[in-house]
């Protein structure tokens, strides 16, 4: 049967979550348009883009959001005892951290608003980011339904020789938070499709 070009049963939102330099931009660029950029600049403010796939007998349009890791960690700042953190706080003008932590707020509660779907990304090279990823959970539950559906993805996994985070222990952190989980490479085109996929048909 003949389907126009924006016929849809259902639209779905997903949201891109994780540190600066994950990968989030670069996933979604591979996944909507199949590209990938080696220079990619740290992503300012919200962008978005949509892909349409089938799943079974259905058409689902997937609108998924992006943003930048880093101006977000704003907001756990102020809960933090970490000593570099504070270091930071310190040496940063309070009229800057003011009006970061209110244009924070702002764009975290529209960012998460509708969000059906997830996914949380760290660097299979980068530990930090790894650790990180309770925090990012953490927001992500506050602002969203029990219901959304969850996928922690490590990124990267073209990076072999510099792994820093253990395929298994991942996973296992994923069992104990409930989530999905696999790991991608942005770069060969590894486990993109399927990671959002995935997600997409999980939602219901
Ligand atoms: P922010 O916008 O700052 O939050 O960063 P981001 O998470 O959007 O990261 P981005 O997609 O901009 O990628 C950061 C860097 O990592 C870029 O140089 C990318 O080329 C690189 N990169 C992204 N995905 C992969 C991957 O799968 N493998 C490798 N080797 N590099 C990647
Ligand atoms: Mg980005």
């Amino acid at each position: 049967a003949y389907r126009a070009d924006d016929d849809y049963d259902y639209l779905f939102k997903v949201v891109l979550i994780g540190d600066s330099g994950v990968g989030k931009s670069n996933l979604l660029s591979r996944f909507s348009r199949n590209e990938f950029s080696l220079e990619s600049k740290s992503t300012i403010g919200v962008e978005f883009a949509t892909r349409t796939i089938r799943v079974d007998d259905k058409v689902i349009k997937a609108q998924i959001w992006d943003t930048a890791g880093q101006e977000r960690l704003i907001g756990v700042l102020s809960s933090s005892s970490n000593f570099g953190e504070l270091l930071w706080l310190k040496s940063t003008p309070i009229e800057k951290l003011i009006s970061s932590q209110k244009r924070y707020r702002a764009i975290t509660s529209a960012y998460y608003r509708g969000a059906v779907g997830a996914l949380v990304i760290y660097d299979i090279s980068r530990n930090m980011t790894f650790d990180n990823v309770e925090r990012w959970l953490k927001e992500l539950r506050d602002h969203t339904d029990s219901t959304i559906v969850i996928m922690l993805v490590g990124n990267k996994a073209d990076l072999r020789h510099l792994r820093a985070v253990l395929t298994e222990t991942a996973k296992s952190f994923a069992e104990r938070e409930n989530t999905f989980f696999m790991e991608t490479s942005a770069l060969e085109s590894m486990n993109v499709d399927t990671a959002f996929t995935e997600v997409l048909t999980e939602i219901h």
